[in-house]
This record gives structure tokens, sequence and C-alpha cells, in this order.
């Protein structure tokens, strides 16, 4: 199942079952880094931009039990999916709504909430300003806003996997190219400011797995596998890669996850601002 097949638009990593699968595992695995320092304490209304199957909005709800969650998503893939994972999840009926919406055109009045929670979003979007504009619009004086993003130009591996470096350029360029930002997560302070947003603060977090946690780092790399196998199928048919170079970052990641001093490293930035 692909983007065209259900209708949706088109996005880096699809909207297959085994994508939305990803982005359970994912949200949990980033969970203890991610949610280190967020507070919304003070919050009752919170919007989740891009909610996507609902992963971060269960999270959400778990840790903060007075709040509403309003989760938007561009793809209706995606929110039934949602709709089917929040609805399992019995503590959180009548804590949360889902709905289909572009976040560049919120369909929300003036203030409409205390906080918002954005991760892993803008790098898709083509207008990240645009979006933290009518974030803001959207937010009541106070609201607290976290926003966490990817830096990729981060990301390494030991042994040095030269096919998979291309690979991962590649799946970079066709981020771009399809009108995101793999870099974003750098950019946030400057975005937030223009925004209009106030005390604006960022902190560089990542995942960084060598011998001291195995067990772990052969999870991540299982795991980062997935995310990079779920382009290949774009990038090959846009002719940014080719089954020689997948073939060889195969072999590497074989190589990578058989050493036993393998090395994992990522890192990311959360950014948190505030609405005056
Ligand atoms: C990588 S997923 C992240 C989902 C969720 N935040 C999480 O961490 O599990 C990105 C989501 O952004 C959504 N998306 C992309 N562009 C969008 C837009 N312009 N408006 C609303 N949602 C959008 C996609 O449909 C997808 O569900």
């Amino acid at each position: 199942m692909n983007s065209i097949a259900t209708g949706d638009f088109p996005y880096i990593h699809g909207f297959s079952e085994d994508e939305q699968s990803r982005l359970m595992r994912q949200a949990r695995m980033f969970e203890s880094t991610l949610f280190s320092h967020i507070d919304y304490g003070a919050a009752t209304r919170l919007l989740e931009v891009g909610c996507g199957v609902g992963a971060q909005t269960e999270i959400l709800l778990r840790r903060f039990p007075e709040l509403h969650v309003t989760g938007i998503d561009r793809s209706p893939a995606q929110l039934a999916a949602a709709e089917r994972n929040l609805a399992a999840k019995v503590w959180c009926e009548a804590r949360y709504a889902l709905r289909q919406a572009d976040a560049a055109d919120l369909p929300f009045n003036d203030r409409s909430f205390d906080a918002a929670y954005l991760c892993w979003v803008l790098e898709h979007m083509p207008s990240p300003a645009r979006v933290l504009s009518e974030v803001r619009r959207v937010l009541s004086p106070g609201a607290v806003i976290y926003v966490t993003e990817v830096l990729n130009s981060s990301f390494f591996l030991d042994p040095y996997s030269p096919n998979l470096l291309r690979y991962w350029m590649a799946f970079n360029d066709h981020q771009y190219d399809s009108g995101g930002d793999p870099f974003i997560g750098a950019k946030l302070g400057n975005l937030l400011l223009a925004g209009g947003y106030r005390d604006v603060q960022t902190e560089v977090k990542n995942v960084h797995l060598d011998n001291r946690q195995p067990g772990r780092r052969k999870q991540m790399i299982e795991f980062w596998q997935e995310v990079l196998l779920s382009a290949a199928e774009q990038l090959m048919a846009s002719g940014k890669t080719d089954v020689a170079t997948v073939d060889g970052m195969r072999d590497e990641l074989q190589a990578v996850r058989n050493d036993p001093n393998a090395v994992f490293f990522f890192a990311f930035v959360q950014a948190r601002a505030t609405v005056y």
C-alpha cells in the first residue's frame, strides 16, 4: 500500500501498515529521551499537530492526566489508525479528538488551546514558518509549545558504512525535493523567534549507543534499518539511489549488527517556547 493506493499525499515513509506499526514502536523507543523535560502540568487543552497514528497522543494522555488532546493530521489513513489505536485504550476514552486538517491552515478559532506538541512533523512540511504561525494563532497567552525535530547530518554508525552514508544523503535529498527539511532541528530557535514565540529554549538530545547498552543498540540498529528501507522504493524510482547502493547498505548494516564494538549516534533538537 502506498500513498497513491490510499489516496494520501506523497510522504517519504509512506502509509503502509508496517510504517504505521513502526511509528508506534518509534514513539516508545524514544519516549524516555523525548519526554524527560516536557512539562504540560498547567495545560488542559493540547493541540497535537501531525499526530500520525496516535502513538504520541497515547503517551501525552498517559503522562499528563489533566490533558485533553486534539490531534490533527492531513492523512486519512494515519487518522484511521490513530482512531483504532486510541479506541483500544479504555483510559483514553473521551480525552481526545482527531481531525483531518492541514497544519498550515488549522480549522480552529484563535486561542482555542493552551498547549501544543509537534514531533517529527515540521521536517515533512514545505512551510514550517507558516505552520508555527498558525499554531501560535490558535494558542492562548501563556500557552507552551514543544517542538522536536531531526538533524539528520548528526547520524553516525561505526564500523564505517560508506554505502549507508551515500544512501542517507539520497534520503535527505529526496526529503528536500519533496518540500521537507531533514536538518530543520537546528533551525527551530530561529523559526520560533520569527513566528513571534517568546522564551525560546532549545536542547540538543541524542541517542548514543555503544557497549554500555548492547541490547538497546541492537534494537535501535534494527529499527533504523526499517526507517532507511521504508524509503528505498521511492529513492530508487526517483533515481536518487540504485540497487547496488541499497544492497551495499544492507551488507554494511549486517556487519554493524554483528560487530561487538558497534556505535550508533543520532542527535535531534527539542525546542520549548511560550505564547504572550
Ligand atoms: C513521521 S509522522 C509523525 C507522527 C507523530 N507525530 C509521531 O511522532 O508518531 C509525520 C506525520 O505528519 C503528517 N503530516 C505531514 N504533513 C502534514 C500537514 N501539512 N498537515 C498535517 N499533517 C501532516 C503525516 O501524515 C504524518 O502522519
